[in-house]
């Protein structure tokens, strides 16, 4: 079986090729260099570097998994993109990018939906999928867009019991981030700084939201907002004002200790309400070390993380979905698939 498969919901370009469990090739492009003046992803120039990349990096995938091109009939049993969600213009290119590829191999088109991507990235171990997960499980995605907690029955039977209401996990990290003056994107540079704090930061509040299984995240990062101007004054962030480097490194320990601990605390509560013992992280934010090791720190749940090099967005993962899929027979052979900015699970 082998699969080709296209991710351009965001801002990385990404083409891999799957042949049986192996991973033949995972091709990357970050456009981060061209965010980052913005301090976050701008979605026209995000449409554009995909348009204009998406031909070496497909050129890259295959040369690396030893396809010969032009593409033949036969060359792949099936083609898959990440149909959503995303933003809009930057789907469709990975879309016409699949749908090409599909009607020259003449395979079927299957779109996975991203998300389960950053689940099923799960299951890579050095390149192949060596790890299948343990059904059923109490699933937490944290990515740059989305906090979502998933009852998970089975492959493609995902039930979404909270997500948040405002800002997602990684948007949290990444606005926090902007506020005390680091480099986008922002999650890694918190987790460095807080590495280096040293003595007492500030407590910020832990959004727990009791009663419900949504997360809020923009009531925090207006606490670090108002602790920056309280030191620094009103205008702290127009006026380029910024802390003293130790300052830095003790308000990212504290933002972070506040996120992962509610993280972990949702996380951990609903999987015992719902009797559940596993748990699977994936998406940007499960690459954070402090957020792996308080999940670690569970005695009574087993969680998983995928590999650090596929936490972030990969056409690997958008393989692994459309193999899933394959196996269970639950795709259409279709050569146009619309992109979906909603719904989880295998509709369409
Ligand atoms: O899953 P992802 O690559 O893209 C989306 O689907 O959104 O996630 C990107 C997000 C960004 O917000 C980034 O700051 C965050 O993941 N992130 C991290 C870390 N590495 C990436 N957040 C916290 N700690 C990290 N080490
Ligand atoms: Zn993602």
């Amino acid at each position: 079986m082998k699969i080709l498969a296209f991710e351009t919901t965001c801002d990385e370009t990404s083409a891999a090729v799957l042949e049986g469990r192996s991973l033949r090739s995972n091709t990357v492009f970050s456009q981060i260099k061209l965010h980052r003046k913005y301090s976050g992803v701008v979605p026209e120039l995000a449409s554009r570097a995909h348009l204009e990349k998406i031909p070496f990096v497909l050129g890259g995938a295959l040369r690396r998994a030893g396809i010969g091109v032009p593409l033949k009939a036969g060359a792949f049993d099936a083609v898959a993109f990440s149909r959503g969600p995303g933003l809009p213009g930057a789907l469709m290119v990975g879309r016409v990018a699949a749908e090409a590829a599909a009607e020259l191999s003449g395979a079927p088109l299957i779109g996975v939906n991203h998300l389960e991507g950053h689940l099923l990235a799960c299951e890579f171990e050095k390149g192949r999928v060596a790890r299948p997960l343990k059904f059923p499980l109490l699933v937490l995605i944290v990515s740059g867009g989305h906090t979502e907690l998933w009852h998970a029955r089975g492959y493609g039977d995902y039930k979404v019991l909270g997500r948040t209401r405002d800002d997602a996990a990684g948007e949290a990290f990444d606005k926090v981030a902007k506020l005390l003056g680091l480099p986008y994107p922002g999650g890694p540079e918190v987790e460095k700084e807080a590495a280096r704090a040293k003595g007492k930061g500030p407590d910020f509040p832990r959004p727990f939201m009791p009663g419900t299984r949504d997360f809020s995240f923009s009531g925090l990062k207006t606490a670090v907002s108002y602790y920056l101007a309280a030191k620094l004054g009103q205008d702290f962030y127009k006026k380029g004002l910024r802390l003293p480097a130790s300052e830095i490194a003790l308000v990212c320990r504290s933002f972070q200790d506040a996120a992962v601990e509610t993280l972990v605390k949702k996380t951990a509560d609903a999987a015992r309400s719902l009797g559940l013992k596993r748990i699977a992280v994936g998406g940007g934010v499960s690459a954070n070390g402090a957020l792996r090791s308080a999940f670690a720190r569970l005695e009574d749940l087993e969680t998983r993380f995928s590999e650090r090099a596929y936490c972030s967005d990969n056409a690997a993962m958008v393989a692994l979905c459309a193999l899933r899929r394959l196996e269970a027979g639950k795709f259409r052979n279709s050569l146009r698939v619309e992109p979906d900015l909603g719904s989880a699970g295998w509709a369409g």
